[in-house]
């Protein structure tokens, strides 16, 4: 089976639901953002602050592909893994992509006490804010589109199933 890719922005769920998602299906569950930490022996914060986020992007693209390269796993990415037209082509070369929403203001909610996140410093509300408007369309890309808002993780895991389901009766694998 093709690895489930879950996508989108910072806070709408990704980690949670794909951990949820892979223990229902029985299916292993790896986070890319995980992954980079382990393979660089330190957190985030520090990958951005030492070497910058150009430098990031090169270690998300090389761990996405190893990833992808294993098969059958839910694969939860970091929110700016799709602005690489790259990252894109391999998710969807090996996987059935999958995009979280949530709106605006949920977000900032989640988001407001954040302080692991690098492209969040200096305000989050004004951060989301910006982000999200010039990342605007970059989650459109994926053949299963889900908002999150007011939502159990019951439900979100329950209709990521129903998608997955119809699609591979589609005819994907
Ligand atoms: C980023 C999102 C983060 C992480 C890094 C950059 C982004 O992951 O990869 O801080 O560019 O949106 P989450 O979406 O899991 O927060």
């Amino acid at each position: 089976m093709k690895n489930l890719v879950l996508v989108g922005f910072m806070g709408t769920g990704k980690t949670t639901v794909g951990a949820a998602l892979a223990a229902s299906l029985e299916m292993k569950h790896t986070d890319l953002d995980d992954a980079i930490v382990e393979w660089e022996g330190r957190s985030i914060p520090e990958i951005f602050t030492d070497q910058g986020e150009a430098y990031f992007r090169d270690v998300e693209t090389k761990r996405l592909a190893q990833l992808l390269a294993v098969g059958s796993q839910v694969v939860t990415t970091g929110g700016g893994a799709v602005l690489r037209k790259q990252n894109v082509e391999m998710m969807l070369e090996h996987g059935i992509v999958i995009a979280l929403h949530a709106t605006e203001e949920e977000l900032i909610k989640r988001l407001e006490k954040d302080t692991g996140r690098p492209l969040l410093a200096g305000g989050v509300a004004t951060r989301v804010k910006t982000l999200m408007a010039e990342r605007a369309g970059v989650y459109d890309f994926a053949p299963i589109q889900v908002d999150t808002t007011g939502k159990s993780l019951s439900d979100i895991v329950l209709e990521i199933k129903r998608q997955v389901v119809e699609r591979t009766q589609d005819g994907e694998q």
